[in-house]
């Protein structure tokens, strides 16, 4: 099944087509580049956008002394509530050191202590620092500036930005043997053309704009999560959308993405505090304000539904030297009259991170061949219901190189596509009410009747829709696809973990220590099922 659109006009190839241009997709390219293969990347806007950029607090290793990949493992569990494959866990926390220390070598420059040391900070659910960081809150710009300096200086990686991947071609034999683009550029390159290669790797990031209020940029629509589905791959644990606690709280008028206020301020000492000036998270989790980040968002949520307030603070009147530590914060919390050095700041949940995605195996690899995902769009198991804080940069670095060993080591010949039946499209008209149905009914808290709410307001959206193959349509029908799953699989746990917190069943229970997979099939029908953890 694929989406509507114009006749391919143009075409061209590579060994690998690999979907966008943050940590994942740069770090697979630099990857398989080293393994001789060649490159084509290609990306939806300019190549430095995604949320990779917009990266705060930093990188979780087990870099510093006394530290171990073990005690970076039992976090990392303790915050995926009994539901991380517990092998995706030990590649993320063991391989990571090695993972940043070549991310180091390819020119990536972390912030360093006194004595001259990397400075290492700390995030929710870590007991001991951990995080590296650049540029005091710029982690992710400098790792985007590393990798991209060392892919453009690359000329085995062939670049079309403004490259928007629509669907996987798919060969007679079920294989993914290339990708459908449609490009905005000039020349002989414009409009809908075909991509192929004897590998796709999708590594398109996030989903957060499913949501009215989201950390992600304009560009995270989940597109490679839809594409994947569309070509027949299994997703999972995709009901665990992880709300990030403290989100720069400006006004519900604001849609779309807003200004994060890192985790890592509170690692540096700030407290949350509620109405009445109680530092609330206290009693609430041995960690307190430094409890995994679902707890903490939904203390927040039950401290705005007792105030009536659409916010808490955020007290960082004793972060030392905030300015400099925070500068990006610093500047975006001016940019909207607030001075943190001065003033609380008022913050509160907004969708932050897709902890599931396409369900793949230690290699990246999807349940259909060929097609292979990397990044936030893929679902390793390593994040379970909630990811630990700063897990994701490293999951790009350790899985892109994985990815690319096992692609070098395994890549058939070139298959020739066959083009599948096409799907309607939506308008776009839908975006903004399936954006207000989701925050609404799916959001930090769910219940059955909110959620059927939900589910109610996507199926008359369905109804919307559009014979004009265009981004906007695109973008609309894949978010309503991963809306419906979402709500979908969130229906389907009937029970509370991790970040999927159900009023109706506040309790976890042992019954769902299972990872609910969903597909879909050739009408568009959502097929779901319950997988043991690993
Ligand atoms: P992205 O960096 O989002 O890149 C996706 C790429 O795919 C982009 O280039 C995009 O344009 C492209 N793309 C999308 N759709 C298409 C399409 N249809 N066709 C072609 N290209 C497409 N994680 C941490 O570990 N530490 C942190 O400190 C941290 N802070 C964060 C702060 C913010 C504000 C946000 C939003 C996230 C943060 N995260 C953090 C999460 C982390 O940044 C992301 O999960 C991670 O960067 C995702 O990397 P990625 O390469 O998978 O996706
Ligand atoms: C933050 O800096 O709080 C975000 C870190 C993350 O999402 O891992």
């Amino acid at each position: 099944m694929r989406l509507l659109t114009g006749k391919p006009g143009w075409s061209t190839s590579a060994d690998v087509v690999v979907i966008g241009s943050g940590v994942a997709g740069l770090t697979t390219a630099l990857n398989l580049r080293s393994h001789g293969l060649s490159v084509l990347l290609v990306t939806k806007a300019r190549i430095d956008e995604g949320s990779t950029k917009w990266a705060q607090g930093g990188i979780a290793a087990a870099l510093g002394p006394g530290d171990t990949p073990d005690q970076h493992k039992k976090d990392t569990l303790i915050a995926g509530a009994g539901l991380c494959d517990s092998r995706a866990v030990d590649v993320l926390v063991s391989e990571g050191p090695e993972a940043v220390r070549k991310l180091i070598a390819q020119g990536a420059v972390f912030d360093k202590s006194e004595t001259g040391e990397i400075a290492l900070t700390r995030e929710g659910g870590h007991l001991r620092d951990r995080i590296l960081h650049a540029g005091g809150d710029a982690t992710g710009a400098e790792v985007s500036r590393a990798l991209l300096t060392a892919v453009k200086n690359d000329r085995g990686i062939e670049i079309i930005e403004h490259a928007l991947a629509i669907d996987a071609l798919k060969s007679k034999s079920g294989r993914v043997c290339g990708v459908l683009l449609h490009v905005i550029g000039a020349g002989s390159r414009d409009g809908v053309g075909s991509a192929l290669a004897r590998a796709v790797v999708v590594a398109t990031g996030g989903l957060g704009q499913v949501y009215s209020q989201t950390t992600n940029p304009a560009v995270s629509t989940g597109d490679g999560v839809a594409l994947a589905l569309r070509a027949g791959a299994k997703v999972a644990d995709v009901e665990f959308i992880q709300f990030h606690p403290t989100v720069l709280w400006r006004d519900l008028a604001n849609r779309g993405q807003q200004p994060l206020i890192s985790e890592s301020v509170r690692g540096e000492g700030a407290i949350l505090l509620n109405h009445k000036n109680e530092q609330f998270m206290i009693g609430k989790h041995p960690q307190a304000d430094l409890a995994p980040r679902d707890v903490v968002a939904k203390e927040i949520f039950n401290q705005m539904q007792e105030s009536g307030q659409p916010y808490v603070w955020l007290d960082a009147l004793k972060v030392k030297d905030f300015q400099i530590r925070f500068p990006t914060i610093y500047d975006s919390c001016m940019a909207n009259g607030i001075d943190p050095t001065i003033e609380k700041i008022p913050v509160a949940p907004a969708s932050h991170y897709a902890s599931g995605g396409v369900k793949v195996d230690l290699n990246g690899q999807s349940t259909i061949a060929g097609l292979y995902i990397c990044g936030e769009s893929a679902c390793t198991g390593a994040h379970g219901a909630n990811r630990l804080a700063s897990n994701s940069l490293l999951e790009g670095l350790v899985f892109g190189a994985r990815i690319a060993a096992a692609l070098a080591k395994d890549l058939p010949a070139q298959e020739e596509p066959v083009y599948e039946s096409k799907t309607t499209l939506l308008d776009p008209k839908i975006v903004l009410p399936l954006q207000i149905a989701m925050s609404e009914g799916a959001g930090v808290m769910r219940s059955e009747s909110s959620l059927r709410k939900t589910l109610q307001t996507l199926n008359e959206l369905s109804k919307l829709t559009s014979t004009e193959p265009r981004i906007e349509s695109w973008e609309a029908t894949n978010l309503h696809l991963l809306a419906t799953a979402i709500v979908k699989s969130a229906l389907t746990r009937k029970e509370s973990r991790g970040s999927h917190w159900r009023s109706d069943y506040p309790l976890s229970s042992d019954s769902w220590l299972s990872r609910i997979t969903g597909e879909i099939d050739n009408s568009g029908n959502w097929i779901s099922d319950l997988e043991p953890v690993k």
